[in-house]
């Protein structure tokens, strides 16, 4: 695509089709929204039957679900031979956050946080870029403990720089496939659902008010980054950061 037509297409995603695992909950069904709401048509895949149920029933007819579960390879190959061609892949999946600081850290543990934010990762893009359309596009997901870990943030730390590292190669091996990730600060989502209600409003609070922004996150502004990797056509590579100004305090 020129720049001229860039221009001319942005803002438009009419019929393309967008894959996004992960997509049922959280961040990835606000992509799914934003895309549906600028003529995409969804394709959410997520392990709980029930949640792709209830996601693809709050769009309007224009997405459709599969029950699939990130941790099984053979299913991801699957998926992607059972869908067909498609133009953008979006991969927000994600489990509970386990954080520990690095004494009381048991490494069978450790390696299994890798098993859906890494290894799923991986696979979805080996078995999924072979059906990207010409200017498609892949967006993974990272998060700001990379570059600003706290205590205890040692093994999603790690995780957040793998998939970094990989953005960039697969950017490069897969051109001219455009390969972006995210990466959210704190955004209010069932990723924190392994806290308490009182806590985690404590935790949004308090997080909150320390940041440039006065917030955290919610789920749409992250959203708007996917999308803006969809439409331009010009970054690959690319880590874009969307924290409300963590990394800076
Ligand atoms: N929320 C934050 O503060 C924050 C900050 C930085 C980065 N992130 C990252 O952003 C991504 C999205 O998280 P979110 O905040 O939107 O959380 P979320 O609302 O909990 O969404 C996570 C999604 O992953 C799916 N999922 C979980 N296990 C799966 C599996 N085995 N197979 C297939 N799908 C699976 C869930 O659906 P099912 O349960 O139906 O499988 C759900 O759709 C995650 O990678 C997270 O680490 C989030």
């Amino acid at each position: 695509m020129t720049p001229k037509q860039q221009i001319e297409n942005h803002g438009e995603l009419s019929e393309k089709r967008v894959v996004l695992l992960g997509g049922s909950s959280g961040i990835g069904f606000a992509v799914a929204q934003q895309a549906v709401a600028r003529g995409a048509r969804a394709i959410i895949a997520s392990s709980n039957a029930e949640r792709v149920k209830q996601a693809v029933a709050m769009l309007d007819g224009k997405a459709e679900g599969h029950t699939l579960d990130l941790s099984n390879e053979r299913d991801i190959q699957n998926f992607f031979q059972k869908i067909g061609h498609f133009d953008h892949l979006v991969f927000t999946a994600g489990d509970a956050l386990q954080l520990n600081v690095l004494a009381a850290t048991e490494l069978a543990q450790a390696r299994r946080v890798f098993e859906l934010r890494y290894w799923a990762a991986l696979a979805a893009v080996k078995y999924g870029s072979p059906h990207i359309r010409k200017d498609g596009s892949i967006a993974l997901t990272t998060g700001i403990a990379s570059r600003r870990p706290q205590k205890g943030w040692t093994v999603a730390a790690s995780v957040c720089g793998t998939i970094e590292a990989l953005t960039r190669a697969l950017a490069v091996e897969l051109a001219p496939i455009r390969v972006n990730a995210v990466s959210p600060g704190v955004v209010r989502t069932n990723l924190w659902q392994n806290m308490n209600a009182e806590e985690r409003e404590h935790l949004f609070e308090s997080v909150g008010k320390s940041l440039p922004v006065g917030r955290v996150g919610e789920p749409d502004d992250i959203a708007q980054a996917y999308v803006f990797l969809m439409l331009e056509g010009f970054s690959t590579g690319q880590i874009l950061v969307v924290d409300g100004g963590t990394v800076l305090v």
